[in-house]
């Protein structure tokens, strides 16, 4: 039960490289993990602990945010917010992300898809991650907020910045390189939600999207604050655009691994949802995200001192040999029903709310590189996210005849 017998932390090249091996010490080894490194933090890594925390929100608390630097309470929406402003606030956003809302997404999201493979097709070969996986999320972000399209470049590379952040102990402060991401999104949106919320006032012509939403929501009569709305259109585009193009990345590059997977998908389409959801248990875009304990919590004779962060680790969850037969073995034949217990979305009350619409992207994606690129395969060594707390690819090389 001793942290010393497994050397883990987020920054360290070993966990890196291999996830699995570590996670699984961990849960043999040291349940409750306890490391300094870059900052004192517990990691849980067993099914049970991690889905029963994160059930217990009077004593896991997100209100100091999911990174782990302990950010503003009282500022966040949803991710990090308990109830009962939660609860609230849950209502009156989940609207926009129901799977009813979502499914009308589906066309655009096909011809988006396909427009995107026509930019490239004709080149034999390429980077599925630039050319296809960033573009698919961060567009559908920008229909979603009301930003035109062609920001899109510059909004990954805030996104890049602030999503490796998350494992600093900084949070946002942690380098100039992530102040001045931090700096520009707000200058951008900031600007962005002014322009909407006159439009809104005089009732001029503005899209009926998200961001109209969060202006014209009220909360127990009020409305939320510009401040609360920055900070959600900040964490929405971290959220939901680079998790996505993660997913996508995986999703491929397992397929392109093995490819007796990939055959069987190409014979029969309908394993396209099973081939999703099997990527996201076996490849968690986020490992994991923190909570804060609101006190002194012991756990296999390991004692977490009140107001600990403390790393619950979803992609551990889906590969404890406790909760799922097989689980280091990639097999797009599980179950759907079963394969929806994954972790990845996370567990209880702060649920992905992005979920369906994640879903309905990649199987979309895929859909489409087997209809339009059958044959592609591997064009050289993929480079990983330097995002600690992600798990995926920043460029994976391709080639299609
Ligand atoms: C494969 C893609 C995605 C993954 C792996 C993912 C993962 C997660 C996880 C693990 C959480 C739980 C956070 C926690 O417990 O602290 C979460 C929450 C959330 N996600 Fe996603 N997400 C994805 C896509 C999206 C998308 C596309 C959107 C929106 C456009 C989105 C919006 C949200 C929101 C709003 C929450 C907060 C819910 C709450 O606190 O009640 N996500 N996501």
């Amino acid at each position: 039960m001793d942290s010393e017998q497994v050397l883990f932390s987020f920054t360290d090249e070993n966990f890196q490289t291999e996830p699995e091996t570590v996670f699984a010490s961990m849960r043999e080894k040291c349940p409750v993990h306890l490391t300094h490194d870059p900052a004192p933090h517990f990691t849980l890594t067993r099914e049970e602990d991690v889905t029963r925390a994160l059930r217990d929100e009077k004593i896991w608390s997100s209100k100091y945010g999911p990174g782990l630097a302990f950010s503003e309470p009282g500022i966040g929406v949803l991710v990090s917010s308990d109830p009962p402003e939660h609860t609230t606030e849950r209502i009156a956003i989940s609207r926009i992300f129901k799977p009813s809302v979502i499914e009308k997404m589906e066309d655009d999201i096909t011809e988006l898809v396909h427009e995107l493979i026509d930019s490239f097709e004709h080149n034999k070969t390429g980077d599925i991650i630039t050319d296809f996986a960033a573009p698919i999320p961060l567009t559908v972000m920008c229909w979603m907020l009301g930003t035109p399209i062609t920001h899109i470049e510059q909004f990954r590379r805030w996104v890049l910045k602030m999503a490796a952040a998350v494992s600093y102990p900084g949070g946002r402060e942690a380098s100039d390189e992530v102040k001045n991401a931090y700096h520009d999104f707000f200058a951008y949106f900031g600007a962005h939600i002014e322009k909407r919320k006159k439009a809104i006032e005089s009732k001029g012509d503005y899209p009926e999207d998200l961001l109209t939403r969060l202006l014209t929501v009220t909360q127990d009569g009020h409305a939320l604050t510009t401040k609360k709305i920055l900070g959600f259109c900040q964490f929405l585009l971290v959220a939901g655009s680079e998790t996505t193009t993660l997913m996508i990345g995986n999703i491929l590059h397992r397929l392109m691994e093995n490819p007796e997977q990939f055959d069987l998908l190409k014979k029969n389409h309908a394993l396209i949802p099973n081939a999703v959801e099997e990527s996201l248990r076996y490849d968690a875009p986020v490992h994991g995200l923190f909570r804060t304990n609101n006190e002194k919590v012991t756990m296999h004779g390991v004692q977490m001192p009140e107001n600990s962060k403390v790393c619950m680790m979803f992609a551990s969850a889906n590969r404890d040999p406790k909760a799922w037969d097989n689980p280091n073995t990639f097999d797009i034949t599980r179950d759907i029903a079963d394969l929806r217990n994954h972790a990845s979305f996370g567990v209880g009350s702060h649920y992905c709310l992005g979920a369906p619409l994640s879903r309905l992207e990649g199987t979309v994606a895929l859909k489409a590189i087997i209809e339009r690129l059958p044959k592609i395969r591997s064009n050289g060594p993929p480079i990983r996210t330097n995002a600690g707390v992600l798990k995926g690819y920043s460029s994976l090389p391709v080639r299609w005849d």
